[in-house]
């Protein structure tokens, strides 16, 4: 598989020395999985399965990258829902407002494996989603960093899709607030590695546990289970795995989705016995 950095947001080694940043990589594909073989079928019909009574399901897609993601989760729930409006539009945020643009006046840029993949899934034609405009993408100097330019194909995202995902900029370490609690699916996929401490993957895991009510779940990636080198040598010991367990999350039970988590259900009934006792006493 080929790598795709549409950019790098380029912290020189000066500044990552004495600033302790990472380096920020976009890398994404569509329906990106690690060796986990994430499996976005099963993740969409668990999805349907599990919101089938539920009007509105709220969707937070973070560290969204250049849009391959949520326009990966758009498609599948498409193929998998006879109801998608309850899910649309997809919320997708990221720090870095410039790997965005593309998605938001309607490019993508494609390689061959997202186009197999594509294939693999919905068996239907690219077209129905993406539409060729040119041959190969250019690199930009600095500003668009392509490892092998000559690989990316530029594409069109057709209105059906489009109109399915909507962009905004904004950090999920304080961005958390704005997610509803309820009904409310969160990815923050392969994006852990580039928070700097254990105590921030500590902090947003926390802050996500006790935001988060019933029905909500949320979705790491296969790389969120590891520790970066740069994070390793920032005197990082913790995954985001292991923070999201010492949170309190629990991980779903579901067969090809290790890295879907939620809040055990005895949470919610211990909540709802202490506010039963409290009106009691008033
Ligand atoms: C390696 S890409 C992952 C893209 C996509 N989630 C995937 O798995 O294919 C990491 C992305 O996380 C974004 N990011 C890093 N820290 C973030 C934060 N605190 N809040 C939101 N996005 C963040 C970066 O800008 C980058 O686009």
């Amino acid at each position: 598989m080929t790598t795709r950095y549409h950019f790098v947001s380029g912290k020189d080694d000066f500044y990552y020395f004495y600033n302790y940043k990472p380096t920020i990589r976009h890398t994404t594909f569509l329906f990106r999985n690690g060796e986990d073989n994430f499996n976005w079928p099963a993740l969409a019909q668990y999805i349907v399965q599990k919101y089938r009574n539920t009007d509105k399901v709220n969707i937070y897609n973070y560290a969204c990258s250049d849009g391959s993601e949520p326009y990966s989760l758009a498609i599948m729930l498409s193929k998998y829902s006879d109801d998608t409006d309850k899910f649309f539009p997809i919320i997708a945020k990221d720090t870095v407002k410039e790997v965005m643009e593309p998605a938001k006046s309607g490019t993508i840029y494609l390689e061959e494996d997202d186009l197999k993949k594509l294939h693999d899934y919905t068996a239907e034609d690219v077209s129905k989603y993406f539409t060729q405009v040119k041959g190969y993408k250019k690199t930009n100097g600095n500003r668009i960093l392509h490892v092998d330019p000559g690989d990316a194909m530029q594409f069109q995202i057709n209105d059906n899709l489009k109109k399915c995902v909507e962009f905004e900029c904004a950090d999920i370490m304080n961005d958390y607030k704005n997610i509803k609690p309820d009904n409310s699916i969160v990815l923050c996929r392969n994006m852990w590695n580039y928070l700097n401490y254990d105590s921030d993957r500590m902090e947003l895991a926390k802050n996500l546990y006790n935001r988060l009510r019933k029905n909500s779940i949320v979705i790491l990636g296969y790389y969120d289970g590891t520790i970066h080198y740069e994070a390793r040598e920032r005197g990082g010991k913790l995954t985001a795995e292991e923070c999201m367990q010492r949170a309190g999350f629990k991980r779903c039970e579901v067969p090809g989705l290790q890295q879907v988590w939620e809040k055990p259900e005895q949470v919610f009934e211990k909540l709802k016995r202490k506010s039963f006792i409290s009106r009691l006493f008033k």
